[in-house]
């Protein structure tokens, strides 16, 4: 049958129109365009140099760990339920007897102010704003006690490279314990730097060094630049006094002898609960529990050491089954989306790093791009609840999701 036509009715055309102006706030309007964290990843790239942003990105030798990883993700196949009452939807977790929003952390990353000159300071704001955890590297940019200043009352851990010298190890973790640092994370998977080509390609150095080729970069990225030159040098906050190059103090920082016996040790030194992080065998993770430390992060350092090493999404319910009844289980690598996270719950972990995911977020947009990253994460995750039948964290079981074989 042919549809009647009639002549247009102003009465129903006018309250279609949107009336409100475009908005010339350049970063609200950026802002608006996102959509998933993905969508960061453009933005990002043109806001900072290449070898900043390859630095982020990449991983290392032929990347293949990093992207399996991530081609892990999209394996997964929820097995949702209908026909449950999901009317309140309680995204939260607790972590060492204390809620916090979503099962999220932000992973410790180094160099965080050549990223966006706002910096570590920035992303602890947020996740203080959004009852998060900020775990902070011992390469930041800021130090323990800066941070801790700048964000009085956060919940922060820090990261820990336990180093050659002892002594100096001791230091830092007592520096760590005095200014309030709950956790204390440390990794594993670092006893040499992996060989990240991105960075050797592009001749990365840390601070940036201004040659022929960065002019022109300069003139590309000059917001970036500026605010580089006009806020305080880059270095490894951590070591300030050591009057050393940095080159020279990041060869100290990874020590080639760690073993089981200085985790052991380490138990002496600091009084709060240890993470592992940079587990990825089962083996590990069984050794790691019996000697009493409190979690491990099963993961490849988000695929900038070993390359072609096991995938930790397939790993994690396997670690889960032989040791989640003693130790908490975290996990990272690739987590972009809320999807993830839930699949990563349901497969056993206690929360999810992300490293990443955050840091496309501020070099997009500075905090309000962190913010934004948290905002996407809390409604992908309540939003995947919903769909397979789950209101609260601990409704999430195994038998919700299943990695396909391709
Ligand atoms: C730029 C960058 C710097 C990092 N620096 C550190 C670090 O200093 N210490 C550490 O334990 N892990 C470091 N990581 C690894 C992260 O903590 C985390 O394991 C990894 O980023 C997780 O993968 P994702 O980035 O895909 O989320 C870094 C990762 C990135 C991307």
């Amino acid at each position: 049958m042919k549809s009647r036509r009639q002549f247009p009715d102003l009465r129903f055309i006018l309250p279609l129109i949107n009336w409100s102006l475009p908005t010339f706030n350049n970063k609200k309007s950026l802002l608006s365009k996102v959509v998933l964290i993905h969508d960061f990843k453009k933005i990002a790239s043109r806001k900072v140099p290449k070898a900043v942003y390859d630095y982020v990105e990449g991983g290392a030798h032929q990347e293949v760990s990093l992207k399996r990883s991530v081609d892990a993700f999209l394996r997964v196949e929820f097995q949702p339920n209908v026909l449950r009452d999901i009317s309140k939807i309680d995204t939260s977790v607790e972590i060492f007897g204390e809620k916090i929003s979503i099962p999220v952390i932000f992973a410790p990353t180094g160099y965080t102010r050549m990223m966006h000159h706002s910096g570590e300071i920035a992303v602890a704001e947020i996740a203080k704003r959004n009852n998060l955890i900020y775990c902070l590297s011992t390469m930041g940019t800021t130090a323990p006690d800066e941070l801790s200043l700048a964000v009085p009352d956060a919940r922060l851990w820090f990261q820990f490279y336990l180093m050659k010298d002892r002594q100096a190890s001791v230091k830092m973790i007592e520096r760590a314990q005095k200014h309030g640092f709950e956790v204390l994370i440390l990794t594993v998977d670092t006893p040499v730097s992996g060989i990240r080509a991105r960075d050797i390609r592009n001749g990365l150095t840390i601070p940036p060094r201004i040659g022929i080729k960065t002019l022109f970069d300069m003139a590309k990225k000059p917001h970036w630049w500026l605010n580089l030159l006009t806020t305080a040098p880059l270095e490894f906050a951590a070591f300030r006094g050591y009057n050393e190059p940095l080159s020279q103090i990041a060869a100290k920082i990874y020590d080639s002898s760690l073993n089981y016996e200085d985790i052991t040790w380490l138990r002496t030194v600091w009084s709060g609960p240890i993470i592992v992080k940079g587990v990825q065998s089962i083996s590990d993770a069984e050794k790691l529990a019996n000697i009493g430390i409190e979690a491990i992060v099963l993961s490849n350092h988000g695929g900038r050491q070993l390359d072609k090493g096991p995938v930790i999404l397939e790993l994690l319910p396997k670690v889960v089954e032989k040791v989640g009844h003693r130790i908490d289980v975290y996990v990272d690598g690739g987590f972009m989306t809320g999807q993830d996270v839930v699949a990563a719950i349901a497969f056993g972990a206690k929360a999810v790093l992300i490293g990443r995911a955050y840091l496309y977020g501020i070099m997009a947009a500075g905090s309000e791009g962190v913010q934004k990253v948290v905002d996407i994460l809390v409604s992908e995750i309540s939003n995947t609840m919903a769909l397979i039948g789950v209101a609260s964290m601990s409704e999430i079981k195994p038998e919700h999701v299943k990695l396909r074989n391709s």
